[in-house]
């Protein structure tokens, strides 16, 4: 029975305290849903408004890409120091520890692989099982001038509808094909498109010239792709100059996990992204613990 006697004589109703509406900490989120919002939180550190994303999903299209032959011994050993992790469904369920604390970003598109037009993709992952794996967002790749352009778009459009209903965010992924230019401009069109129809937020390259303009044009966070493996310190660069032209983060693979000393690069990469160190000093670290390990 409850106690009677115990119970505090008067209420607290603070009335003349106003309830404070706080406004949410990422660019262009703020009428999302709280559980697109709390996903979106366990990708982006609320203090630093940016996000380490791990990529290893490259076996989707690549199979056992260089660095990624055995994943439980050289990836595994890293997770602690990324916030996210953007994998395939394969790898989360056989080889990630379901232990993890990491949020997941999901690989929902698929189809061909690098024998064949990449652009041609489906969604490969019903949203029962994103939510069935708790997923913090799905990636999905768009191929903005592309062959299957408008497809890759549908795809896109087709996830953001239905993480929309689950409260999923939506990742989308500006891929360039072979031949096509990587410039400023059509990043700004690429993102732009993706934006607009829905996207919750973008990965895309870093440019030299103009990216403040892709960042500054896109309504939504944009976290920028590593590319292909450059000298650590390059690396840094890139990543330092996205942050201070305004991306929300990096979303890195192959210039992680085909370092010489994968870990104190993330960690590395983290000192800039988070702690906005610069890249001179971010290497000096990466330098010491590479040299520690
Ligand atoms: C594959 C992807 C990769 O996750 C992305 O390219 C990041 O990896 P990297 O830094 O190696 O480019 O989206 O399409």
């Amino acid at each position: 029975m409850a106690d009677l006697d115990d119970v505090k004589p008067s209420k607290e109703f603070y009335a003349d305290v106003p309830q404070e509406t706080e406004g949410f900490f990422l660019k262009g989120c703020n009428s999302l849903d709280w559980g697109m919002k709390n996903r979106l939180a366990r990708i982006f550190n609320p203090k630093s408004g940016n996000t380490v994303m791990l990529a290893f999903d490259h076996g989707y299209f690549m199979g056992a890409t260089t660095g990624l032959e055995r994943i439980d011994i050289t990836i595994n050993p890293l997770l602690e120091y990324a916030d996210t992790l953007m994998l395939t469904r394969g790898i989360l369920r056989s080889l990630i520890p379901a232990g993890t604390e990491k949020s997941i970003v999901l690989r929902a598109s698929g189809g061909p692989s690098i024998l064949s037009e990449l652009s041609n993709e489906g969604i490969a992952v019903d949203i029962e099982e994103s939510i069935r794996l708790n997923v913090c967002a799905m990636a999905v790749q768009v191929f903005i001038g592309g062959e299957y352009e408008k497809q890759s778009i549908m795809n896109m459009t087709k996830l953001v509808d239905l993480g929309n209903r689950y409260g999923i965010p939506t990742l989308a992924v500006t891929a360039v094909g072979k031949d096509m230019v990587r410039d400023a401009k059509y990043f700004r069109l690429a993102t732009r498109i993706c934006a607009e129809l829905g996207a919750h937020y973008l990965k895309t390259y870093y440019v030299d010239e103009g990216f403040e303009t892709v960042t500054s044009s896109c309504p939504v966070p944009i976290v920028i792709a590593g590319g292909k493996k450059r000298p650590e310190l390059a690396a840094l660069k890139m990543a330092s100059n996205a942050i201070q032209q305004g991306a929300n983060g990096v979303d890195m693979g192959r210039n992680i996990f085909q370092s010489d000393a994968p870990a104190a690069m993330l960690q590395a990469v983290r000192a800039v992204v988070h702690d906005g160190e610069t890249p001179e000093a971010a290497f000096e670290i990466y330098e010491t613990l590479k040299n520690e390990a």
